[in-house]
This record gives structure tokens, sequence and C-alpha cells, in this order.
């Protein structure tokens, strides 16, 4: 089986982070995968201004070059009033410029998100949805997966607690693998 580099960007800057702590259990499934998962940070990324676009920053420049390295990106969001948090679509603003640059074009990638609410970052993941697809980027479409967070989720470790939503991740994170194939 090939291997290939995702970058994680997690859309929290939390602390601690629900959904920081569901990418780090969902990254333990990942070497069976095929996956070899990097960490794409955007805590560090100014507010986006069009005169940046001019004179791009070293931060803007080093997220974009991050995603640019790797062969497709793994996108774990919060859901901030039915829709993804501000840092996150700046952090995508940064990577969609300057115009005609987007660094999401034609980048594999998969989308997910987890709340303690019933409906489980649903909104907050068909807007995010809908913004990648106007970058040309191709999405994991199925499964959908939407994380419900109860007590019992997480082990005392850290990992996912039950066999068959870890098998179910197992098989996107697969999902995943076969889209970047495909797109190689
Ligand atoms: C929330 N939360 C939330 N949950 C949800 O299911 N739908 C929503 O629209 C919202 N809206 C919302 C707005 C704001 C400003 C906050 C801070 C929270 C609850 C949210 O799911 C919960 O705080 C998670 O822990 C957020 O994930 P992170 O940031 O901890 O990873």
């Amino acid at each position: 089986m090939a291997e290939y580099t995702v970058g994680l960007i997690v859309g929290s800057v939390s602390e601690p982070s629900l959904n920081r702590r569901f990418a780090d259990a969902l990254v333990r499934l990942a070497p069976e995968t095929g996956l070899v998962v990097r960490d794409i940070p955007i805590a560090e990324l100014p507010f986006y201004g069009a005169q940046y676009d001019k004179d791009f920053p070293t931060a803007g420049r080093a997220f974009k070059d991050a995603i640019e390295n790797v062969d497709g990106l793994l996108i774990v969001t919060p859901e901030y009033n039915r829709s993804i948090p501000g840092v996150l679509k700046n952090a995508i603003d940064w990577a969609t410029r300057p115009a005609g640059h987007s660094s999401l074009t034609g980048k594999p990638t998969a989308v997910t998100g987890a709340s303690k609410g019933v409906i489980s970052t649903a909104l907050a993941q068909n807007h995010l949805k809908a913004i990648l697809v106007a970058q040309g980027a191709p999405l994991v479409g199925a499964p959908e997966v939407y994380i419900r967070i109860t007590d019992d989720f997480f082990t005392e470790d850290g990992a996912i607690a039950n066999e068959g939503t870890r098998e179910f991740l197992t098989a996107f994170l697969q999902r995943l693998h076969e889209l970047i194939r495909r797109w190689q």
C-alpha cells in the first residue's frame, strides 16, 4: 500500500479543544490506512487582509507551503453558531490567496468534526464542504462523519473507546487514501 502524507487542520484554537482531542484520537488510526499525518497549525495566522497579497507574510507563506507539501488534507472542525469557527475560515482565506493561487485546488480533502450536541457539526461541515468545492478541492463525500461526543467516547488514554466507531473512522481514512491515490 502506498504511503501518503496528510495535513491535519483542526479548526479550533480553544484550550482544551474537543476537536483537537478527537483529532488526536483519529490520527491514531491513520498508520494502518497508509496515511502519515502532520499537523498544520492555524493559530499564528494574522487576520487576512488584501494588503497581504502584494507582500505575503512568513506565516501565510508557511501555511500555504505546508498545504502544498502534503498529498491530502484532513480538516476537523467544530461548529460555532451553525457554521465553522472564524479561525478556520481565516485560515482557508489565507490558503486561497493570492487570487489564482489557491493551495486548495486539486487537494484531496476529508472533513469531519465533533461536538456534544445532536447535530454534531453537520451544519458546519456542510458550509466547509461548500467552501472547499468552490476551490476545486476533491472531497471524500461518503461516509459523512458527524461525531457526537458522549462521556464514554474516549478511553482514559485518549483513544476512541468503541470498536465499531474505530472501524467506521478507519474506513473513512481509507476513503481519503483512495481519493489521494486516484488524484495522483
Ligand atoms: C458552540 N457550540 C456549538 N455546538 C453545536 O453543535 N452547534 C453550534 O452552533 C455551536 N455553537 C457554538 C458557538 C460558540 C461560540 C462556541 C464556543 C461553542 C458548542 C461547541 O460544539 C463546543 O464548545 C465544542 O467543544 C467546540 O469544539 P472545540 O472548540 O472545543 O474543539
